[in-house]
Formats: structure tokens, C-alpha cells, sequence
């Protein structure tokens, strides 16, 4: 049993799906793995470290092609465009482990299907205990979390600590976080470390007590709580979410920085942050937008792109993880080892059809789409 690591071809994209300090588990459960030479590079994971532990490097892609099972960062809809010149690749029977964004960009699963890859989405994966080491979407928006933050700090035209010193006070500056889930937590805590004075705000009250013990001020809000299932809030209607722009506005005025990370599982992320709020932020403001991949929390958000507006600098980065990539990759082996190893017995590949986590994280399987979410969508 041969287990494949190819170089993503994301655009921009330096994480590698397997580090090398996963690969002694992988040997213990009788597998081999075949890198595609450089592929760790950009993480900071030379071939040199992955020979080290028995690793075979392949000469071309297509050699690593001929692997039982191919792990990878991004695949299907996470790599809608580069990634389609893999896909005559892929053969039938082959296991395919991967980023898919299979609920946003359907159709590159669709279109992979009929190779007759058994193909497995790790953003599909149930928050339940099981799955916590497999958690590919924590892992990464604990690295965002944090990335968002610093780059706040390297376009905020203020430090963030008080200082006190000979030359007068800097008053510390003011982070207001929207969303504490896991990216928000983080940033919350990254915040708090550089010096900031932390606020945050969430539409499910049970992270009040996580704000508070990050040591953050949670805004009050009459609203009624969001929460919704599995940790996860649930949609709202427009006239909540309006009420909740209003109710927001003195606190986004009042802050140097706002990183935005509320979201909703499968859904377009809620407008929170309109251009009248921005123009009411002071100017050298910076607001960074996690949810900028699924429409931005802030009205002005673009993709992956830098806008001023009243002299507010407005960041949408799409791929935080990508940025810090030798963490990135090392959490995310962690998380597809982990994926891995539940499927293997005795050295081979067994997928237990009724398992709630094969059950939920299956996107297509002999030759066809197997979940619902994506056969409707
Ligand atoms: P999560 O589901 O753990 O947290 C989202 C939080 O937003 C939840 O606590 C939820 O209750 C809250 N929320 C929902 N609606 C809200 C509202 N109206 N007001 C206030 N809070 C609200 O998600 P996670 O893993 O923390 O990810 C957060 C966002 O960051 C997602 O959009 C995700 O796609 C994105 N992300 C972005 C990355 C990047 O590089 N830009 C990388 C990783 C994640």
C-alpha cells in the first residue's frame, strides 16, 4: 500500500499534505510513501528530511500517480482551475484524501466522479470527538486566527501595546473581534499578546466564558442567541442581522482593528459591516475579513484583495494557512494521518460503508457522487 504526496498546484499554495514526522506512523501501519520531489520545499520540509525516513522520491508526478492512495491539500473544488490538469490522472479505485470544497464548488467533484475515485473532503468531517484530531478546518482557522492578526498589526499604522516611556504614552489599540469560533478565538488570544484591548461579540452565548478567560470583553447585544448545532451558529433572518449591524455600529467605530469571522456551515457569510460603518471608522482603521472566500462579513470585502475606503484599509485574504506554511502542514499531516490510519486494518484499506465518519466525509465512490449534500446541490 503506497501512499502518494504530490506538490499542490494552487496558485500561491506552500503547505504539503504529509510532513516528514508522519511518516514513521504511516510505516508502522504497513504502508510506503512516494513524495513528488519538492513538494515540502515551500513549507520548509527539504526531500532530504523525507528520505531520512524511508520516503521514496518520484521523479515525475505521473509516478506518483501510480499510488494506492493520494493525500493531498487541495483537490476538486479547492483547486477548481490548476487542479483539473490532474484529473485524467486519477483512476479508478485510487483513494483520494483532500481539501474539496465540495459544498461551495461542486462541479470539479462531479467532474472527478466518473474516474471512479473514491474521494473523501476533510472539510466534511462531523465535529464530534473522534473526528477532533482529524480537523482540518480548526486546525487551519487556528492558523488564520493568527495570521489575520499580524497582518492587522503590519497595516495598522499604530502599535498595539501601551507603552509608557520617556517620550510619552501610547495608548494600546482597540480589537474588536466578530465571530470567536476557532479562528476568533485564536485571534483574540494573538491580539491579547501583542498588547491589544479585546472586545468580541458572537451570536451563540456559550463562548461568553471562552472570551473571558482569553481575557476579552464580550459585547453585550439584545439579540436572541444563533446558536445552532454542533458548535456552529444557524442562519438568521435579514431583519436580525440588520439589528445587529445597528447594534454594532459605536463598537466598530470606536476600534483600530476588526477581524470578521462569523460564518455559517454551507452558507454565504452574514453582511455585518457596511460601508457607512467603515466610513465611521477612524482612518488608518484596518478591518481583516476571514470569510472573504464565502462573501465577506464586511459589505466592501474583496477576495484577496488590499481596498481603502475613507482611508480604512479593508484585507480579504483567502489563504492564511498558506501564509505560515510549515505549521499549516504540520497540523494538517496530523489531521489527514490521523484520517488515514482510520481507514487502514492490517496493512490494508478498509472503508466501514455505515461509519458516520466515512458516511459524512464521502464525496464520491465507484464512479459516483455518494453524498446527498452534493448529488442535490
Ligand atoms: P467557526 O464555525 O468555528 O466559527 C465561526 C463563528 O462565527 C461561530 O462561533 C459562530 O457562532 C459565529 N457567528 C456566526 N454568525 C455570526 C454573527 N452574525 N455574529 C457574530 N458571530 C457569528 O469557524 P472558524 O473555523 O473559526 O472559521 C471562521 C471563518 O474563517 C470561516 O468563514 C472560515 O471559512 C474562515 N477561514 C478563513 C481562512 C482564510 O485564510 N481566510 C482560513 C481558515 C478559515
Amino acid at each position: 500500500m503506497i501512499a502518494g504526496i504530490l506538490r499542490e498546484t494552487f496558485p500561491g499554495e506552500r503547505r504539503v499534505a504529509l510532513v516528514p514526522a508522519s511518516v514513521p506512523n504511516l510505516v508502522k501501519a504497513g504502508m510506503k510513501v512516494c513524495l513528488q520531489g519538492g513538494a515540502g520545499l515551500e513549507a520548509g520540509y527539504p526531500d532530504e528530511q523525507y528520505t531520512a525516513k524511508g520516503v521514496t522520491i518520484a521523479g515525475s508526478r505521473e509516478e506518483v500517480f501510480a499510488a494506492d492512495v493520494l493525500l493531498q491539500v487541495r483537490a476538486a473544488g479547492a483547486n477548481p482551475e490548476a487542479g483539473t490538469a490532474d484529473r485524467s490522472h486519477y483512476r479508478a479505485g485510487q483513494i483520494v484524501i483532500a481539501q474539496c470544497d465540495p459544498l461551495n464548488q461542486p462541479q470539479p467533484a462531479r467532474d472527478l466522479a466518473p474516474s471512479g475515485v473514491t474521494l473523501f473532503a476533510l472539510e466534511l468531517l462531523p465535529r464530534i470527538t473522534r473526528a477532533q484530531s482529524m480537523d482540518v478546518l480548526s486546525s487551519m482557522a487556528t492558523v488564520a486566527g493568527y495570521r489575520a492578526v499580524l497582518l492587522a498589526a503590519g497595516h495598522l499604522p499604530r502599535m498595539f501595546p501601551m507603552l509608557m516611556t520617556a517620550a510619552g504614552t501610547i495608548t494600546p489599540a482597540k480589537v474588536f473581534v466578530i465571530g470567536a469560533g476557532v479562528a476568533g478565538l485564536q485571534a483574540i488570544s494573538t491580539a491579547r499578546r501583542l498588547g491589544g484591548v479585546v472586545s468580541a461579540y458572537d451570536v451563540r452565548p456559550a463562548v461568553k466564558e471562552q472570551i473571558h478567560s482569553l481575557g476579552a470583553k464580550f459585547v453585550e447585544m439584545k439579540l436572541e442567541s444563533a446558536e445552532g448545532s454542533g458548535g456552529y451558529a444557524r442562519q438568521m433572518d435579514e431583519a436580525f442581522y440588520r439589528k445587529q449591524r445597528e447594534l454594532m455600529t459605536k463598537v466598530v467605530a470606536e476600534s483600530d482593528v476588526v477581524i470578521t469571522t462569523a460564518a455559517i456551515p454551507g452558507k454565504k457569510s452574514p453582511v455585518l459591516i457596511t460601508a457607512e460603518a467603515v466610513a465611521g471608522m477612524a482612518p488608518g482603521s484596518v478591518i481583516v475579513d476571514l470569510a472573504a472566500e464565502r462573501g465577506g462579513n464586511c459589505e466592501l470585502t474583496k477576495a484577496d484583495q488590499t481596498l481603502k475606503h475613507h482611508g480604512v484599509t479593508i484585507l480579504g485574504p483567502t489563504n492564511l494557512p498558506s501564509e505560515a506554511p510549515y505549521h499549516a502542514s504540520q497540523m494538517y499531516s496530523k489531521n489527514i494521518t490521523t484520517f488515514l490510519l482510520s481507514l487502514v486494518k492490517d496493512g490494508q484499506i478498509q472503508i466501514p460503508a455505515d461509519d458516520e465518519i466515512v458516511q459524512a466525509t464521502c464525496v464520491a465512490r465507484e464512479g459516483k457522487i455518494v453524498n446527498p449534500q452534493l448529488a442535490t446541490s
